[in-house]
Formats: C-alpha cells, sequence, structure tokens
C-alpha cells in the first residue's frame, strides 16, 4: 500500500543529516526543521521518502492526497496520562470553584480514592469499553503514541484490571501505547495507619505478578507531601528496577519535595509535573538523562502555579510537554489545547511545544527510533491539518481541532 501527499504547505520535524533520535535541548528547541512545497510518500506505514514539488519523481500510488494548503508533521505523543479511568469527578470540580483544595478534597477521601472506588465497582469490560472511546477522541485530536497509568486500583485485583484493559487497548488501537504502574498513587483507606504495609504490597506482592505477566513498561510513584515521601520513592524505585522497570515518576507538583532528585538519582526515564521547581531542582536534571516533563494542563485545571518552562530551557535543559490527562486534575487529553497552554501561560513558543510534543516526547517513551519525526524508515504517524496559515495558528486558534486526519 503506497500513498503519496502532495503539494503540502510545509513539512515540519524532517530530519536532514541532523540527529534528531536525541532531546532536543535549551536554544534548539527554538527551531524545527521544515520544508515548504513537499510531498511524502507512505509505503506500508512507513516513511518512504520526501522531498520538493519541483522534484518530484513520477510515482504510481494506491491513494494519492491533495495537502494544498495544510501543514504535515509527527503526530502528537502524549508521554503522561491516566486515561483509564471509570467515571468523571465533576462533583469534586465544583467543589474545587466554591474553595476545596485539591489537597482537602483527597484528604476527605475524595480524588484519587473517589476514583479507585469507582473503578473497583466497574467490570473489566466496561473500563475497556469506555477507555478505547477516550482513546479514539484523543486520536481525532491528534494524539499518535501514548503512556497510561494504572493506579486507581490501589490493590491487587484494581491494579491488575487497569493494566490489562491497558494491554487491550495496546493490542487493538493502531497506535503504540505505553503502560506505566502506578500503585503508589495513594494510600487505600485500610492503609491509613499502616503505610509502611501499603508499601510492602506493592513491592512483595503486585510487582512480581504485574512484571510477571510483563504489564508494565514502567514503575511511576506520586512522590508528594501527604502521598509517598522521598525515602518510601526510593524503596519503590529501587524494587521496580529489580524487575527492569524503569522509572517515570510524579514530582513536584504541589510542593519541592525532593521528588526531582529522588528520580535523577534513580536514573527516572522522566519526572513528571514540576509546577515547584527552582535551582536545586533544575541543578540536579543538568547532566542527568531524566526528561523533564511539564504538565500544564493540570496546573491550568487546579488553578496553581505553571511550571517554568522558560528557566529549564534557558538552562539548556530539554523539555517535553504532557497531557496528564485523568478525572481529577486534568480532565482533557486534547495535545492542542496543552500546546495553547504551553505558549500562552508558560510562554513557550510554538516550536518549542511542538518540539516538546514530538521528538522529547518521543525520547520520554524511548520510541525516538521509530515516531516523532519525518525520518525515512520511521512509522508514519502524521498529522495532516485542516487548512491553516502556519503552524504557529494550531496554539493560536486555542479549543479548536486543527487536525484534519491521523494518518497511522
Ligand atoms: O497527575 N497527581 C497525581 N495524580 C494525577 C491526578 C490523579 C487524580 O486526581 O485522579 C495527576 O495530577
Ligand atoms: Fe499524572
Amino acid at each position: 500500500m503506497r500513498q503519496l501527499l502532495i503539494n503540502i504547505k510545509q513539512l515540519y520535524q524532517v530530519e536532514f543529516p541532523t540527529d534528531v533520535t536525541k532531546a532536543i535541548v535549551g536554544k534548539s528547541m527554538a527551531t524545527i526543521p521544515y520544508i515548504s512545497d513537499a510531498w511524502l510518500v507512505v509505503q506500508d506505514g512507513l516513511i518512504h521518502s520526501f522531498g520538493v514539488m519541483d522534484a518530484l519523481p513520477g510515482l504510481v500510488a494506491d491513494e494519492v492526497i491533495d495537502a494544498t494548503g495544510r501543514i504535515v508533521l509527527p503526530a502528537f505523543v502524549d508521554s503522561h496520562t491516566h486515561l483509564v479511568f471509570a467515571a468523571p469527578r465533576d462533583g469534586e470540580f465544583v467543589d474545587r470553584i466554591k474553595g476545596l483544595s485539591y489537597e482537602e478534597i483527597a484528604r476527605r477521601g475524595g480524588g484519587i480514592l473517589n476514583s479507585a472506588r469507582m473503578l473497583n465497582a466497574m467490570s473489566e469490560e466496561e473500563l475497556y469499553d469506555q477507555s478505547l472511546a477516550r482513546l479514539h477522541r484523543v486520536m481525532e485530536q491528534g494524539t499518535g503514541a501514548i503512556e497510561i497509568k494504572s493506579g486507581y486500583g490501589l490493590c491487587l485485583e484494581g491494579e491488575l484490571k487497569m493494566l490489562r484493559v491497558i494491554r487491550r487497548l495496546r493490542e487493538n488501537a493502531p497506535i503504540p501505547v505505553k503502560a506505566s504502574f502506578l500503585a503508589a498513587h495513594a494510600y487505600p483507606v485500610e492503609y491509613k495507619q499502616d503505610k509502611d504495609g501499603y508499601i510492602k504490597l506493592i513491592i512483595d506482592e503486585m510487582l512480581p505478578r504485574v512484571a510477571g505477566e510483563g504489564l508494565a513498561d514502567y514503575m511511576d510513584v506520586f512522590c508528594e507531601e501527604g502521598f509517598f515521601g522521598v525515602d518510601e520513592t526510593a524503596r519503590l524505585l529501587d524494587a521496580g528496577w529489580k524487575y527492569g522497570l524503569k522509572p517515570k515518576i510524579h514530582a513536584n507538583q504541589l510542593h519541592h519535595s525532593g521528588g526531582v532528585q529522588v528520580g535523577v538519582q534513580h536514573n527516572a526515564l522522566s519526572v513528571d509535573h514540576l509546577e515547584c521547581v527552582a535551582e536545586a531542582e533544575i541543578e540536579s536534571l543538568k547532566g542527568s538523562n531524566t526528561m523533564p516533563v511539564l504538565l500544564p494542563g493540570a496546573a491550568f485545571f487546579l488553578g496553581i502555579q505553571y511550571q517554568p518552562a522558560r528557566r529549564i530551557i534557558d538552562a539548556g535543559l530539554p523539555v517535553c510537554l504532557a497531557s496528564d490527562y485523568n478525572p481529577g486534575s486534568c480532565p482533557s487529553g486534547n495535545m492542542q489545547l496543552l500546546l495553547s497552554i504551553a505558549c500562552t501561560q508558560l510562554k513557550m513558543t510554538p516550536e518549542e511545544a511542538i518540539n516538546a510534543v514530538t521528538v522529547n516526547a518521543a525520547v520520554a517513551l524511548e520510541l525516538q527510533d521509530t515516531i516523532g519525526s519525518i525520518r525515512v524508515g520511521k512509522k508514519a504517524s502524521l498529522i495532516i491539518t485542516k487548512p491553516i496559515s502556519s503552524l504557529a495558528y494550531i496554539p493560536y486558534d486555542y479549543g479548536n481541532n486543527n487536525v484534519e486526519r491521523l494518518l497511522i
């Protein structure tokens, strides 16, 4: 099967001899290589060749797509989501508007525990159907690869149920799906007075099952005051490593909790959230291979401070952006809206933001060899936009869907 795209207004994130399989850092984030008036051939799902229209070779194709006025770019990679959940939490949303904080709601047994109650009461089949519908919706909005976490089971059966749903999504979805094991998301009610008991349950009973069934790629912990402290996080990450699960953790969302440092010390693939980041955290990220992943959709929805993206980029580090799609702190997996928030609130330029959700996000999921940029031999995981004026129009036209077609 051969598809030929012609008259592409601009083809973005093309790899010239430069190596876009590594993260794009610091000042380099400000530019994205592109060619104007381009053509591109997809052969059996892989990028076969591309170039400028003036030099279009004579080609026979099964499908010719005229992309006049349209931009083509790599599909978005969403490296941090909680897309598998049972039900929305719009009641808590109203409680927060009326003055309760996210942490107060959690302390009263709402929040993650509320989601856990609803998830444990739902059949695996129904959970799968709902999650698949969500996955299709984010794909319509341009997501071409995704990470999904467990963490609303908080017991062996519930965590396994979530991870099996993620495995089924991976088997049936046309895009790459990665799974993270996040039993350390909150302490279940039965363990409120026995936190050590819950950590032992995760390490001694859940991890061997999860790893034994090959259900997870990564180990996640909500490292935060009132949730899992630095020492507990360290124990959990060490245990995950014994099963080959690389850390990808929630860090520094609500406090300067030491999460970034403990992640870096444990060779985390990424540390995610980073609302509370200052010099100490930035210093620890320098010289590491840990990707800073910013989740401004959650800061937007909770009305808390935004991540200091500029300081991180100006320190010469890479930045990745992800949605954090979940029913509590960010009930949207719309990556175009995320780009708008990153540009307007974090003061990232459109080029920086798009680098953050393509090449750098692929690195944050270890998918940089197969997706994230336009290179011969990589998977054709592409967005064809609607007719638009420029790349900047995507974040500018906030709240609207400028993806015409996801080519995968
Ligand atoms: O990334 N912060 C921890 N976990 C999620 C929220 C989970 C929830 O509220 O359901 C987050 O924001
Ligand atoms: Fe999260």
